[in-house]
């Protein structure tokens, strides 16, 4: 269980994220969360024991006997996807991570499907999936909404692990760990990420991966974050502070072909129109600079990682889809290994993994 018994809601709430951080680990875990709701829980450790644990799992996962073995290691638990946002990696990748690990799913993936529909509460309908299930995995239009669940199923009598699966506009955690466990393969033989200039491009402003990568990319050494957005949708103003009260290098560039030749990495964003305040708002802003083609593909180091937490529009060529630096679809993969990997250290298998005989 976690420590948010220890705390009223009031006080919890108005915590910074670092200051929330304890609250939501299980004591006896070595800093593993008990729920995971932003990027402000992870620190290098962790960051570094869950890839470790994902390439475990992958490994193990290879052969018919260790698929097996896996299957069997959360048979006794079930986890409820609860999902009242539209969705595609995000759903699957946690479905099929809960199915690597044997884990029984339900799933909701429309409010009004729910009794939500028929005026229930938020809380309620929580408490509800925690009647009948071991964790869940939410993701929500709402900012701060599986913070609030959290804390709530912690102080009721049947407290269950959230996962945060996407929260309005502020955050999406398992996304930001598969983007490092992406970033760290990628650079395994050149480095790691320590050091490297990751190029963020296209709606900062609304983008919650970017806010969850941005932090995420705090916690390794000298790494540059360079924002390329049009002027509308620019790289939010907590995001920059975090960064300068971190001391992290950072810059905002006007078009993306300029900061491409100086990218390790360049993480590509769709534009959030979902979040447009009148219809068609973001139609009139000129996106023509912020677009990855063949051009920018010939100014890309021969190393550079191309990254996208999908789905995409127009903002990457498919002409790029087939060079070896395109590692979008790689993303999507690497989610369901990392993802596979938070879980289950969340139920506390991350040392008999690590050790077992596979
Ligand atoms: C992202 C999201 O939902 O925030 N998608 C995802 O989870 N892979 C990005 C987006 O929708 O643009």
């Amino acid at each position: 269980m976690s420590k948010l018994t220890e705390i009223g809601w009031e006080d919890f709430s108005a915590l910074s994220l670092e200051a929330k951080r304890p609250y939501l680990e299980r004591p006896e875990r070595d800093g593993m969360p008990y729920h995971t709701l932003f990027a402000q829980q992870f620190d290098r450790q962790i960051l570094e024991r869950l890839c470790a644990l994902a390439n475990r799992i992958r490994f193990i996962n290879k052969s018919k006997e260790g698929a097996l073995f896996l299957k069997n290691v959360l048979a006794h638990k079930r986890a409820m996807l609860y999902f009242s946002q539209p969705s595609s990696r995000t759903f699957l990748s946690h479905l099929a991570a809960c199915q690597i690990l044997g884990i029984t799913t339900g799933s909701v993936r429309d409010a009004a499907t729910s009794s939500e529909f028929k005026g229930e509460s938020k809380e309620d309908s929580i408490r509800t999936f925690s009647s009948y299930f071991d964790m869940i995995i939410m993701r929500s239009p709402e900012q701060g909404l599986a913070e609030k669940m959290a804390w709530e199923l912690s102080n009721s009598d049947r407290p269950v692990p959230i996962l945060n699966a996407g929260s309005g506009k502020d955050q999406h955690p398992t996304q930001a760990l598969l983007d490092i466990y992406t970033l760290m393969r990628s650079f395994e033989t050149a480095g790691g990420i320590d050091g490297k200039t990751v190029v963020f491009c296209g709606d900062l402003l609304r983008g919650r991966t970017v806010r969850s990568l941005s932090y995420l990319l705090t916690n390794f050494k000298d790494v540059k974050q360079v924002f390329v957005a049009p002027p509308e949708l620019h790289v939010p103003e907590d995001v920059v502070a975090v960064l300068a009260a971190k001391g992290v290098r950072h810059e905002v560039r006007e078009s993306l072909r300029d900061a491409v030749p100086d990218a390790d990495a360049v993480y590509m964003t769709r534009i959030q129109d979902e979040w447009d305040s009148s219809k068609g708002a973001s139609a009139k802003i000129d996106t023509s600079r912020f677009r990855f083609g063949a051009e920018e593909l010939a100014l890309l180091k021969p190393t550079g990682a191309i990254m996208h937490p999908l789905p995409r529009r127009d903002e990457i060529s498919t002409c790029c889809d087939r060079d070896p630096r395109a590692m979008y679809w790689r993303q999507m993969r690497n989610g369901m290994w990392i993802r596979a990997a938070l879980i289950a250290a969340t139920f506390g298998f991350e040392k008999s993994l690590m050790e077992c005989g596979y």
